[in-house]
């Protein structure tokens, strides 16, 4: 029997609080001219005080959860990916888990930075594939904003704060079409220095804050977007007219289009949301996801590829029909 992975709901959240790059230019020498040209970016949201990862997570979650129409006891697993988890331990998950009253089932967190999602989906569909789960809740959630230096006018004028989830199911293939197609995974740490953080837990005993080399991470994501998107398509017999939406990871408008070009893909059906969130990392899949669901763009049975890379530098691709 064929089980196929499927995204059964969608949900998102951002929180209230929104800094457009007119309040940057009060805080660091930059303006809306250079931000928006080189990057697409024109406002990003971000926590105000008492809000963490997990309070968004779990309103992305719980929107989630309804969309799929499924119920809290349904759910046999949560996996969160984030780079800004409010604890050391323990993990996002697990405040998920007990926020939406969920099971004593299966909650932790993967750490991939802006390839988490596509890093937590596959980790998902493994699950499902091999029995272990029958819906897993699947999250990328993050706030960039609080391992930002506000005096670094190289970084902290490109993140944003949110969530995005989806509920994935395990369907029988028989009778279902839709699901995960493959996922493409990939980590190369000799890269490690280009885009990481000044200090960490063991190391300094903080969380450290962003340092970029952003020309070497542009130029190494154009070249690795398109070379994981060309692999999707093309070992499954597809080609990029056969796509409905790229929903590409929301970094930069520049990396976006290049990697839109060389699959000869018309920017219409690229999901782009760059221009009102800013890079939130691990969330900007599953949030660019979410609104073009809620807006009616992406329609169940379209082919959907995901694609993101991010520090480490680890890059992937989950191709799936919707
Ligand atoms: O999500 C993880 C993956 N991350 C990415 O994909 C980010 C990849 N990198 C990028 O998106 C781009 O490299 C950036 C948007 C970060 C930078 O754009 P760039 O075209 O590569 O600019 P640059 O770093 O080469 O800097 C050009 C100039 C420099 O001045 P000089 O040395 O030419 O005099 C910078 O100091 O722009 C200056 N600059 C700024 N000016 C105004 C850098 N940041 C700013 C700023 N405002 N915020």
């Amino acid at each position: 029997m064929t089980i196929k992975s499927v995204i059964q709901g969608t949900g998102s959240y951002l929180p209230s609080k929104i800094l457009t790059n007119a309040d940057l230019e009060k805080i660091v020498d930059t303006s809306d001219e250079w931000i928006f040209q080189r990057t697409g970016i024109r406002q990003r949201h971000v926590v105000s005080e008492g809000e963490t990862t997990s309070t968004l997570a779990i309103e992305a979650a719980r929107r989630a959860l309804e969309a799929s129409g499924l119920n809290a006891e349904d759910i046999d697993g949560v996996i969160v990916a984030t780079t800004t988890p409010d604890l050391t331990f323990p993990s996002v998950a697990v405040h998920v888990q007990e926020a939406l009253g969920l099971p004593a089932n299966m909650a932790f967190d993967i750490q991939a930075v802006c390839t988490g999602f596509v890093y937590a989906i596959s980790t998902a569909h493994s699950f499902l594939q091999t029995g272990q789960a029958k819906n897993i809740l699947v999250i990328g959630a993050e706030t960039m904003s609080r391992i930002l230096d506000w005096t670094d006018r190289t970084t902290c004028v490109l993140f944003g704060d949110g969530a995005g989830a989806v509920v994935l199911s395990a369907v029988e293939g028989e009778k279902e079409d839709r699901g995960i197609i493959s996922t493409h995974l990939y980590a190369d740490g000799r890269k490690k220095g280009i885009l990481c953080t000044s200090g960490g837990v063991s190391k300094t005993q903080d969380a450290g804050m962003i340092e970029m080399q952003g020309r070497d991470v542009f130029k190494y994501a154009v070249k690795l977007m398109h070379d994981v998107v060309d692999e999707s398509l093309s070992e499954n017999g597809y080609t990029g007219a056969d796509l409905d939406w790229l929903v590409p990871h929301q970094a930069n408008v520049r990396i976006i289009s290049a990697t839109a070009d060389k699959l000869g893909l018309p920017m219409e059906k690229v999901v782009m949301t760059v221009s009102k969130h800013g890079n939130t990392s691990a969330a900007s899949i599953p949030l660019a996801l979410d609104q073009a669901v809620r807006a009616g763009q992406i329609q169940r049975n379209q082919l959907i590829l995901l694609e993101a890379l991010g520090g480490g530098l680890t890059w992937g691709a989950t191709l799936l029909r919707f």
